[in-house]
């Protein structure tokens, strides 16, 4: 039985505009809660067009923690397909992802073709004669649609358009994929997987997390960065950053880094590369203005983006948040390659990537350990019933998104972050 404080009616008073109550982090049940009301209400991210280029290729991933499978089918069209066999029920594909044009059962040899439909059943003549295999195709997403690449699924038949739904941060997934001179960016390189004992919302806040940079990343901003260019970036992440904190709406949120002038700070020379990039982006965008805007974006760290609840763009990082328990988190983190650039562009991003975010670097780990720490605190605290999100609430803005506080450092991401999760958990019809 769901416990009373967890009704549509009760739960706001556990997230108020200043404080969130610890238990929405640690109860399972807040968690089973959050699989229905948030992963199977919203659009969830499920993978990138570049991923499954051709006719037959798919990948595995999941949708809250309910595993699917992402199809393109023999005509082209794309699949979003529950793991999962008509017949009773066992995992059907155990690869992560590849080129296949059917999906057989270990068990008892069911065969799904690459769009879900049941066409072959051993010994059918078993089955009774009113058995139509036409009826026990794979569960699929109700909707599924993509934007510039990015792919979203939904098990609500009732979900908004994605368009609307992605709202004002569809203008930054669009400045993402243009800054490839296509105007659509390459997944294919690989990906960096790693888990972390705690509560996925630990990663979607710190993805949105400003004020912890200088802190937790000192070594790297202060330390590395002096010792390799010889200067420390600090100024990048602190309170007097000219980066702004923002929600967007429907949860999205910005760090927002676009007025940060990196090159004043570096007194870097542009490369030919890099010039030759930057005119390739020109060349594909008609609007002049647009295109001087997304060369602005700096190769990509000009925002870190949540598209929530489980996409991440950040600098050349596409991070993908993945549930699995109340208190067990996986993290994907692909490096987002560019097309038509020279090779040492894309070979730069995915050191970059590798620099920070990769398993032995400089960044990634910091904050993982940062949320070990957080879950043994939380966890076994519950005394200690109230976590804060106050910082900036005295000069939050209106204008821009949402809402917006020109202090990188401050909670208004959070706040927006944390006034979706309510609407989500509580809302009567589907949203
Ligand atoms: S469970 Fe898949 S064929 Fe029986
Ligand atoms: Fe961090």
């Amino acid at each position: 039985m769901i416990n009373e404080r967890y009704s549509p009616a009760a739960l706001p008073a556990l997230v108020k505009d200043d404080r969130v109550h610890r238990d929405l982090f640690v109860d399972p049940q807040v968690f089973d809660l959050e699989m229905a009301n948030i992963y199977h209400r919203t659009w969830v991210y499920v993978g990138h067009e570049s991923e499954i280029r051709n006719p037959g290729d798919f990948k595995t991933t999941t949708i809250g923690t309910e595993p699917v499978i992402l199809s393109r089918d023999t005509d082209g069209d794309l699949h979003v397909m529950v793991n999962a066999c008509r017949h009773r029920g066992v995992t059907l594909c155990e690869e992560a992802g590849g080129n296949q044009k059917f999906f057989v059962c270990a068990y008892h040899g069911w065969v799904f073709d690459s769009a879900g439909s049941l066409v072959n059943v051993p010994e059918v003549e078993g089955q009774p004669p009113e058995f139509s295999p036409a009826e026990f195709g794979l569960t699929q997403a109700a909707k599924v649609d993509s934007f510039r690449g990015f792919i979203f699924a939904s098990f609500n038949e009732d979900v908004p358009p994605l368009v609307d739904h992605l709202g004002e941060a569809a203008k930054f997934i669009a400045m993402f994929a243009d800054l490839s001179p296509s105007g659509s960016v390459d997944v294919s390189s690989g990906v960096t997987r790693y888990q972390y004992e705690g509560n996925w919302k630990q990663q979607v806040e710190n993805s949105m997390d400003g004020y912890h940079a200088a802190i937790t990343h000192h070594s790297f901003f202060d330390e590395v960065l002096q010792a390799r260019i010889g200067r420390s970036m600090a100024s990048i992440v602190s309170g007097s950053s000219p980066a702004k904190s923002v929600a967007l709406g429907n949860g999205h949120s910005l760090i927002d880094f676009r007025d940060f002038d990196r090159k004043a700070i570096l007194g870097a020379d542009q490369p030919k590369s890099e010039v030759d990039w930057h005119n390739g982006v020109r060349a594909n965008l008609e609007d002049h203005d647009y295109a001087e805007e997304v060369i602005r974006v700096n190769g990509g760290d000009g925002f870190n983006l949540l598209v929530y609840p489980n996409l991440v763009l950040i600098n050349n990082q596409i991070r993908v948040i993945q549930p699995v328990a109340n208190n067990h988190t996986e993290v994907l983190a692909y490096p987002a390659l560019l097309e038509q650039v020279d090779e040492e562009i894309n070979v730069a991003r995915v050191r970059a990537h590798e620099d920070f975010y990769g398993p032995a670097s400089f960044g990634a780990p910091d904050d993982i350990e940062m949320f070990k720490r957080q879950w043994q605190g939380l966890s076994r605290s519950p005394s200690m019933q109230w976590l804060l999100y106050n910082r900036g609430l005295h000069r939050e803005e209106r204008g821009e998104g949402e809402r917006y506080s020109s202090q990188v450092t401050d909670e208004t991401a959070h706040r927006g972050i944390w006034r979706r999760w309510v609407e989500l958990m509580t809302a009567e019809v589907q949203t």
